[in-house]
């Protein structure tokens, strides 16, 4: 069988393009080179493509550097209608081989928020994950958590504000609502960037200030003291749970900074030692989140479990985290699917869907 040649996106316009770096070198690593030819294409902090050259990714290379100084070289447009070669120098003009398939690597906005993947659905190319309404649902908070309510999947109450609106809801009166301490963060994120846990009226003020630096809309959320549980799914239409891991932060909350500046900064328990039942109630809320988000291929669904048992579902991730020490891999590690396997998987679940999607009749014709 011919190799299919595989485009690796990272980078990206996000706050989490560094992470996207990390994830982005895991998955190149993974990529069989028996069966597999991969076009790495970072993206620059402005949002331009590049063809890079694996050397960009090595572990000694400081790829932001590069990638920000657009080192990558000429920069790409994709042409959209499917003719043949879909990738293109923008200044040269000169076409590259076409991709079987591209594999987003990217995190946040811009990547993980329908955009890019309304791009690969317009040039025709299968890719990785959900498609633009799933990503762009699992992406905002706000919208995720109203779908959810309506399935009847339990959320944390919260309200969503604006910048319009912020600064006229006092602490006194969110603390009535959802007690005290509560969290605030920016609808559109991911990272922790822009999150913050408010205990006073000044607290509030500058999380306000915070979240909505990163995006229009901000949560106000209550505060559950819980377990940080993730479950891993894939899949398409028929997706399946990993078992469930465990997130121990050793900060006041699963910060930024806990993720990736501070190694000690957060345990990882696989699988999480959750009692049977509450185990199997979050897989069953993991399958029927990715359903409600509309999701294809992959996503974490994290949660909150508390003591009583309650589980509440906090997130959803359509592109999670592949760097080596990320939950997504690692659950499915432990669920019986080894990295490699897990990214050839992935690779077939988006070709398998476009080729669905093909069928998918785009011109009015009588029925029978
Ligand atoms: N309502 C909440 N109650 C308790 N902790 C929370 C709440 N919301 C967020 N957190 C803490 O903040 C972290 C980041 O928030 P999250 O909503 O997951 O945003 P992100 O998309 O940036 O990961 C969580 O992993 C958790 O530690
Ligand atoms: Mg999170």
């Amino acid at each position: 069988m011919a190799k299919k040649r595989v485009g690796i996106l990272f980078g990206g316009k996000s706050v989490e393009h560094e992470v996207s770096l990390q994830s982005a070198r895991n998955v190149f690593e993974a990529v069989d080179p028996a069966k597999f030819d991969v076009v790495l294409i970072g993206i620059d902090k402005a949002g331009q493509w590049h063809v890079c050259d694996a050397a960009l990714l090595g572990a000694a290379a400081s790829p932001k550097a590069e990638l920000a100084a657009g080192a990558g070289g000429e920069s790409l447009a994709l042409v959209p209608g499917g003719t043949e070669p879909a990738l293109v120098g923008v200044g040269s003009h000169r076409g590259l081989p076409p991709l079987d398939v591209v594999f987003p690597v990217l995190h946040g906005t811009y990547g993980e928020d329908g955009t890019v993947q309304g791009l690969l659905k317009l040039a025709n190319v299968p890719f990785v994950g959900a498609g633009v309404l799933g990503s762009a649902v699992g992406m905002d908070k706000d919208i995720a958590k109203r779908i959810l309510r309506d399935a009847g999947i339990p959320v944390t109450r919260s309200v969503t504000l604006t910048a319009r609106t912020a600064p006229g809801v006092t602490f006194e009166e969110l603390a009535g609502k959802f007690g005290a301490p509560f969290f605030v963060k920016p609808a559109n994120s991911g990272s922790s960037v822009g999150v913050s846990k408010v205990r006073d009226a000044a607290s509030w003020a500058a999380a306000r200030t915070e979240a909505l630096r990163y995006d229009r809309k901000l949560l106000v959320e209550e505060f559950i003291s819980g377990r940080e549980i993730e479950v891993a799914v894939l899949g398409n239409d028929d997706p399946r749970a990993s078992v469930p891991g465990e997130i121990i932060p050793q900060h006041d909350f699963y910060s930024y900074e806990a993720k990736y500046l501070d190694e000690n900064g957060a345990l990882l328990r696989i699988p999480a030692g959750l009692t049977p039942a509450i185990g199997e109630r979050v897989r069953q809320l993991a399958v029927d989140t990715f359903i409600a988000l509309d999701c294809a291929g992959m996503a974490r669904v994290d949660f909150f479990v508390c003591a009583d048992g309650r589980a509440y579902v906090n997130e959803i991730n359509t592109i999670p985290g592949f760097t080596k020490i990320s939950m997504y891999p690692k659950l499915w590690e432990a669920t019986g699917v080894p990295y490699r396997d897990l990214i050839e998987r992935l690779i077939d679940l988006a070709i398998e869907r476009h080729q669905r999607e093909q069928q998918i009749e785009t011109s009015y014709r009588p029925a029978g």
